[in-house]
């Protein structure tokens, strides 16, 4: 009964939420649910820096607006300030905009290239844009910065491969609710394609 009730406590603190993840991993689905679920307000980077205007220049080889970090920094701030529920901060490059004190947990999405990869090409990326983001899959980019950034004790990663977006939420909200710990290392993805003998392909500069 006791920790119930402090589950309770705990869930009503305010907390600051990254998702982040390689594109397509499902961060946007994921964050969406989430938000409804704890009641919690969602701010989705890429909505946020083209609605409001939010961006330097347009990337027009990869077909992305080149965010204003200065400027978005500030917006995510004051909305982080002026609201009493939690945030959950959806973006591949979420550790850049807020200030690393400031963030409770960092979810980091992963997903088994080959069914990235099949997420991506849905979604319409080809070329450059497709093996770049997968190399950023394979090589841990999105682990990396969060794990430099923030420190690996606010870092937990979710395995996304072959779950639906509830499965993955109720891993979040586990952690949240400190039922299940929060752990990095749990994927291998270089060392899975070199031994099925495709690491070559994915990382050959070229789709
Ligand atoms: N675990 C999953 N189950 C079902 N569909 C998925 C899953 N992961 C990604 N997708 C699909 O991939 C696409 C990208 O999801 P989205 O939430 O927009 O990703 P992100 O915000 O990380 O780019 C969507 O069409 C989504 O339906
Ligand atoms: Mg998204």
């Amino acid at each position: 009964m006791l920790v119930n009730i402090e589950v309770d406590l705990k869930m009503k603190r305010k907390l600051v939420v990254l998702v982040t993840g390689t594109p397509c991993v499902g961060k946007t689905s994921v964050s969406r649910m989430l938000a409804s679920k704890l009641n919690a307000v969602h701010i989705d980077l890429a909505e946020i820096v083209k609605n409001e205007g939010l961006y330097v220049e347009m990337d027009s080889e990869r077909g992305t607006l080149v965010a204003d970090m200065e400027k978005l920094s500030k917006r995510i701030e004051e909305i982080v300030e002026e609201t009493d529920k939690t945030v959950i901060i959806d973006g591949h490059y979420a550790m850049h905009v807020v200030s690393p004190e400031n963030v409770n947990y960092i979810f980091v999405l992963r997903k088994n290239p080959k069914k990235l990869r099949i997420e991506m090409e849905k979604r319409g990326y080809s070329g450059r844009k497709l093996w770049e983001n997968l190399a950023a899959e394979i090589l841990d980019v999105c682990l990396s910065d969060a794990v430099s950034i923030c420190g690996v004790k606010k870092v937990c990663e979710i395995d996304t491969t072959n779950k639906n977006f509830h499965e993955v939420v109720k891993e979040i909200v586990e952690v949240l609710e400190n039922k299940r710990v929060c752990r990095t290392g749990i994927v291998d993805w270089l060392g899975e394609l070199e031994k099925e003998g495709t690491l070559k392909d994915y990382l050959k500069n070229e789709f």
